[in-house]
């Protein structure tokens, strides 16, 4: 559990911050605010702070998960995830002291692989602690507890929080060095808070073709054709646009990828596994697709360009 990522929270109850003590135990079992709400940290290592009435979104289903864990695994989007890491790090001070949030973190995989890239440039500090602290802190957040679950396991230096993008974020304002979203919900105003003025939002989207070999046989949701446009409206007016770096590589899918990507998506919801199963069964042992994203950077309006 990262310093300076708990000395960033806000109790989701009352607001107040979380005593550097639960930071510094070896284990802590719960953080506790300085009025005494207590957040217990599961075993997995996350820890959930939608406690009350709960939030009405359909979070990703265990089966979901899983699949988006296998398919990550495997390392079909690394390309993805190496550029969303130099993105990142071009943006995050050297100093040991930068925080990164991922919203809508899933399984974390891409937080493991930009702590991965953190840790070669800082080659004497190890994976993530160093003899001043963590080479950069981190938060994730998630609205899906099976998907904090893998991700508390495999970012255990990670803040891992159980929470809805779309309330208040339990971050404190001009905190976050790094807000990072890859396919998942964004909330601009909330975003723009917790930056820092020299604080920057990196956005991962899919691009036109992503994924267009497969589209039908997968029951893909057709992406929306202008996409960008809508990502750069949305934010607007609280970010004014950095640049982007595309990202196009060649994947060679077995069936089991072909329906574990299928799944692992926002069709996955709407999708019934046995007759995705039927289909993808038809498929050649290896099919080549296409994976076409785009990383996003925007800066918040408080501050000039830089
Ligand atoms: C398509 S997945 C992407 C996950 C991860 N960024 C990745 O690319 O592997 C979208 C994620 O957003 C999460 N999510 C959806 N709605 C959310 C919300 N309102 N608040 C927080 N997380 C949410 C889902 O649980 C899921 O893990
Ligand atoms: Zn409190």
């Amino acid at each position: 559990m990262n310093r300076s990522g708990v000395s960033a929270l806000l109790c989701p109850l009352c607001a107040g911050s979380f005593g550097i003590d639960c930071a510094t135990t070896p284990k802590p079992s719960a953080l506790v605010c300085d009025s005494g709400h207590s957040f217990d940290i599961a075993k997995q290592g996350y820890i959930n702070f939608l406690t009350g009435a709960g939030t009405r979104f359909v979070a990703d289903s265990a089966a979901m998960v899983a699949a988006r864990e296998e398919f990550l695994a495997a390392g079909h989007y690394l390309p993805l995830a190496q550029a969303l890491a130099t993105t990142v790090l071009a943006h995050s001070p050297d100093n040991g002291d930068s925080l990164v949030v991922d919203a809508g973190t899933g399984t974390g995989y891409y937080l493991h692989q930009l702590h991965r890239a953190a840790a070669q440039r800082r080659p004497s500090a190890g994976l993530a602690q160093g003899p001043t602290g963590p080479a950069l802190a981190s938060i994730g957040l998630d609205i899906s507890k099976f998907a904090l679950r893998r991700a508390a396991r495999l970012n255990p230096e990670t803040l891992n929080l159980v929470w809805d993008v779309w309330q208040p974020l339990p971050i404190a304002a001009v905190t976050a060095d790094v807000v990072v979203v890859v396919f998942a919900p964004r909330n601009p105003a909330e975003f723009a808070r917790i930056l820092t003025p020299r604080g920057v939002l990196v956005v991962a989207t899919p691009l036109p073709g992503h994924l267009a070999e497969i589209a039908g046989v997968a029951g893909l949701l057709a992406l929306q054709e202008d996409k960008q446009n809508v990502l750069q409206a949305s934010v607007a007016t609280h970010f004014a646009p950095g640049g982007f770096t595309d990202v196009e590589h060649q994947m060679s899918l077995s069936p089991a990828d072909v329906f574990r990507i299928a799944l692992m998506g926002p069709a996955g919801h709407h999708l019934d596994p046995a007759q995705l199963r039927d289909r993808v069964a038809a498929l050649p042992e290896h099919t080549d697709v296409t994976a076409r994203f785009r990383i996003s950077t925007f800066y918040p309006h408080h501050t000039p360009a830089h």
